[in-house]
C-alpha cells in the first residue's frame, strides 16, 4: 500500500487542498502510473498531463516529494531512500504543506508555471521563450542546402539537442522563480546549440537576445537545472559557454563542460 499526497486546484489554480489516495502500489509502478490509477478507480477529475510513458515526450515532469521528476521515470518503490536532488530551495519550491516521507509520496505541480489544474502548468511562457532564441537553423543562402558538420562540431551541441522541452530546469530555477523575464535554462541550452554550430549565419542576432538582460547575464550559477534534467543536458554547461563568449573568453567553436 502507497499514499500518494496530490495538490489539488480547480480551474485556473484557485481553491487548493491536499488529498490523500491510498493505492496498491504494483512492483514497478511509477508515479504516473499510480495517478492513473487514482483517475480510474478513486476520482476522475484528477488532471495531469502525459503522452509517451517512455520519458520521451517531455509531458509529465511534476514536483515529487519536492524534488522536480518525470513521473513516468520515477517509480514509487524505493522513493523514499532516493538519492536526494540536494536542489537549492526557493519560494516555489518550499514546504508549502506537511507530509510523511516514509509512508507518502508527495506530488505537486512544477513550479514557476501557472497551474491551470491539480498538476498541469500553463506552459505558454516556457515555449514563448524557446520560440524567441529562433530554434531552427535556415538554409544556406549560396542555395547549395546544409553543410555538413563534423563528427567534432556535433559532439559539442548535441548533448543541448537532447532536451524534450519537459521544463524540469524551468521548474526547480530560482531565478525563473523571481525573474519573469529570464528566457530559463532549457531556452538557453537550446540558444547555445545553434551558436555553438558553425553552419549558423545569424549568429550576431542569436547572440545579441542570449547576452541580453533575460539571458545568461541573469543565471546564477546554483546548478539545479543540471540536477533536475532528466537527459543530462546540463543547460547550465550551455550558459557558461554563453557567458564565456560575452565575457570575450574562448571561441564560439568549443564546447564547455561541468
Ligand atoms: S534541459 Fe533538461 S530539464 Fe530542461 S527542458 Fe530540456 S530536458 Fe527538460
Ligand atoms: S509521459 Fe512522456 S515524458 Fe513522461
Amino acid at each position: 500500500m502507497m499514499r500518494l499526497k496530490v495538490r489539488r486546484s480547480g480551474p485556473d489554480g484557485k481553491s487548493v487542498t491536499y488529498v490523500t489516495y491510498d493505492i496498491d502500489a504494483a512492483p514497478g509502478m511509477t508515479v504516473l502510473d499510480a495517478l492513473f490509477e487514482v483517475q480510474e478507480s478513486q476520482d476522475d477529475s484528477l488532471g495531469f498531463r502525459y503522452s509517451c510513458r517512455g520519458a520521451i515526450c517531455g509531458s509529465c515532469a511534476m514536483t515529487i516529494n519536492r524534488e522536480i521528476r518525470l513521473a513516468c521515470r520515477t517509480q514509487l518503490a524505493g522513493l523514499a531512500q532516493a538519492k536526494p536532488m540536494n536542489l537549492r530551495g526557493f519560494g516555489a519550491l518550499e514546504a508549502r504543506v506537511e507530509w510523511e516521507r516514509a509512508s507518502e509520496v508527495l506530488v505537486e505541480p512544477l513550479p514557476n508555471l501557472p497551474v491551470q489544474k491539480d498538476l498541469m502548468v500553463d506552459l505558454t511562457k516556457f515555449f514563448e521563450a524557446y520560440r524567441r532564441i529562433r530554434p531552427w537553423m535556415d538554409a544556406r543562402e549560396d542555395g547549395r542546402g546544409f553543410s555538413k558538420m563534423s563528427p567534432d562540431d556535433c559532439a559539442r551541441v548535441e548533448k543541448y539537442a537532447n532536451c524534450i522541452l519537459c521544463a524540469a530546469c524551468f521548474g526547480s530555477c530560482p531565478v525563473c522563480d523571481k525573474d519573469p523575464e529570464y528566457l530559463g535554462p532549457a531556452a538557453l541550452a537550446w540558444s547555445y546549440r545553434f551558436i555553438g554550430d558553425p553552419r549558423v549565419k545569424d549568429l550576431k542576432d542569436r547572440l545579441g537576445l542570449a547576452s541580453g538582460r533575460e539571458g545568461a547575464p541573469d543565471c546564477e550559477f546554483v546548478y539545479n537545472c543540471v540536477k533536475a534534467c532528466p537527459k543530462a543536458v546540463a543547460p547550465a554547461s550551455a550558459i557558461r559557454a554563453l557567458r564565456d563568449l560575452m565575457e570575450g573568453r574562448g571561441s564560439r567553436l568549443k564546447g564547455q563542460d561541468l
